[in-house]
């Protein structure tokens, strides 16, 4: 068929009775990420149960910096923790790139694993946190509010924080390069936090080192691998983010897609853009909002329809399945 391909961000994960019963039997959730079969069959799980045209592999972007040392937990209800936060530049300067292959083997071992289950049916789509999300978790330690610490840095000690970022983007890059030798078909780039950041600073300290990743992927078993840049409040930089070469921009909510089309739709492809909350509507609301989004983007071509950013836990699967049935429906050609 031909129609507009949905993917969601967090497909995988609580919101599934079946996530929640492997991830019980698995112990913690590294545990699941760090277990390539486990990893494969909770990334397969959502596409048994939906018609998704992709599947995202299931990990963390909090991977990178677990494997740096930091020493990553999560706290139930508070989100993900670091036993050793780096708030100095001295701390800075002690962290070294991680060795992809001895510290992070199991994601590209996962990858492998997922592209021979899916046997050419569904193509899968790699992933990794932008340096400056990375950097926020880092520095503060964990989820934030004001963004303290970091700002701190950023403001006090400019130069430190572009020495994290810069390591950062290598391994960023590195990561990703390995999760594409292993097969991933495609790779997005979450940039959670850089929507917290002015004008200027977004420039300086998000986008520019999403750029050089960019700039730095080799081309997979099959050939070049389109990229996918995610800032959640990216709305204002829609230009400038175009301007990085990267093939697809992933757009949240807080734009309309026909705006973000008439700025920069021929030059990417754009990704979007369901309220995440619309999973909590009836299914007849559910499926108005998948149409109005499709009747915004139009005839033109490139548009990948998602969610503005992941499902939610409590969302009921049955929701799930109207979004997606929906953007084929009301897309068929
Ligand atoms: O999209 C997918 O289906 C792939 C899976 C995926 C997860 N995390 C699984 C996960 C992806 C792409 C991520 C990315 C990620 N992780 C981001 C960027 C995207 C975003 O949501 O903004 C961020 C900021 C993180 C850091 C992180 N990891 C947070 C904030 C949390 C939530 C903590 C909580 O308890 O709510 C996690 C944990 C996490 N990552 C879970 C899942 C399924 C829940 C773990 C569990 O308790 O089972």
């Amino acid at each position: 068929m031909d129609a507009t391909p949905v993917w969601l961000m967090r497909q995988a994960g609580r919101y599934l009775p079946e996530y929640r019963k492997l991830r019980e039997e698995a112990g913690s959730f590294l545990d699941l990420c760090q277990n390539p079969e486990l990893a494969c069959e909770v990334t397969l799980q959502p596409l048994r149960r939906f018609d998704l045209d992709a599947a995202i592999l299931f990990s963390d972007i909090l991977t990178v910096p677990e494997a740096m040392g930091l020493g990553l937990h999560f706290v139930a209800g508070e989100g993900p923790h670091f036993a050793h936060p780096v708030r100095t530049p001295g701390a800075i300067d002690r962290l070294v790139m991680p060795d992809i292959e001895e510290e992070l083997g199991y994601v590209p071992a996962a990858v492998r694993l997922i592209r021979r289950e899916l046997d050419g049916k569904t193509p899968l789509i790699g992933f990794a946190g932008s340096p400056w999300t990375l950097a926020t978790y880092m520095v503060e330690g964990g989820p934030s509010k004001n963004y303290q610490h970091i700002k701190a840095l950023m403001f006090n000690a400019p130069d430190a924080l572009h020495r994290l970022l810069d390591l950062l983007a290598r391994a960023t890059a590195a990561y990703l390069n390995a999760q594409i030798a292993a097969g991933a078909q495609a790779v997005q780039i979450f940039d959670t936090w850089g929507g917290v950041l002015s004008p200027a600073n977004y420039r300086a300290f998000s986008l520019a080192y999403m750029e050089k990743i960019v700039a730095q992927l080799e081309p997979g078993p099959d050939g070049a691998v389109p990229t996918i840049l995610f800032t959640k409040g990216g709305g204002p930089w829609l230009e400038d983010i175009a301007a990085t070469g990267t093939s697809a921009i992933g757009l949240d909510w807080t734009i309309d897609i026909d705006d973000a089309a008439a700025r920069v739709g021929d030059r990417v492809a754009l990704q979007g853009n369901a309220d995440p909350a619309i999973l909590f509507a009836r299914p007849e609301r559910i499926r108005a909002e998948v149409r109005d989004i499709l009747d915004r983007f139009g005839d033109r071509p490139g548009h990948v329809f998602n969610l503005g950013h992941g499902v939610t836990p409590q969302v009921e699967p049955d929701h799930v399945a109207a979004l997606v049935d929906a953007v084929h429906e009301f897309s068929a050609r």
